[in-house]
């Protein structure tokens, strides 16, 4: 396994259409934990493939129970409710916007033998779900906001989070 480097905002890379996996070889699996070690690595939640320059269909994501799901040819079917809450990206290093998304995603996906298979979940991972499928047309979260925030912004954020958090 090896580190791969993570490119950033502004790359070509992440601005591309991801071309479909179809075949399910060493070169694949090579990739995959690649990816899953780089972004052990990195400390994030989720990696694509496009970050770190390949225009195919693959992303990793890390549950909340610590466990890499690797996704190919990953589609999301269904969602459920609204979540509102920070999101950032490994492209775009310390930045943070607050980002809507569904609170539960269930996506269809291939394993890295090609076998099809559905999960789903909820919170973070279901944020991660949304975001990794997105990089794979070309998007970043920042579309999905006018504003990213300023470190004073960021943690005052944070702060009245852990506000609310204890009044719960
Ligand atoms: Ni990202």
């Amino acid at each position: 396994m090896a580190l791969r480097k993570i490119v950033l905002q502004g790359d070509e890379c992440l601005k591309k259409k991801c071309r479909v996996v179809t075949d399910f070889n060493s070169r694949l699996h090579i990739l995959l934990d690649d990816m899953a070690e780089t972004l052990l690595d990195s400390g994030g939640v989720g990696l694509a493939a496009p970050q770190v320059g390949i225009l195919r269909r693959v992303c990793v994501v890390m549950n909340e129970d610590d466990e890499i799901i690797e996704l190919i040819n990953p589609e999301i079917v269904a969602t459920e409710g609204e979540q509102t809450g920070l999101e950032g990206c490994l492209s775009v290093p310390g930045k943070y916007g607050v980002v809507t998304r569904p609170y539960v995603v269930r996506v269809r996906a291939q394993d890295r033998n090609g076998d099809f298979f559905e999960v789903e979940d909820e919170g973070l991972t279901a944020r991660c779900f949304c975001h990794e499928i997105e990089h794979l047309d070309g998007h970043l979260f920042v579309e999905h906001t006018d504003h990213l925030l300023s470190d004073e912004e960021l943690a005052e954020y944070i702060r009245r989070q852990e506000e609310e958090e204890e009044q719960e």
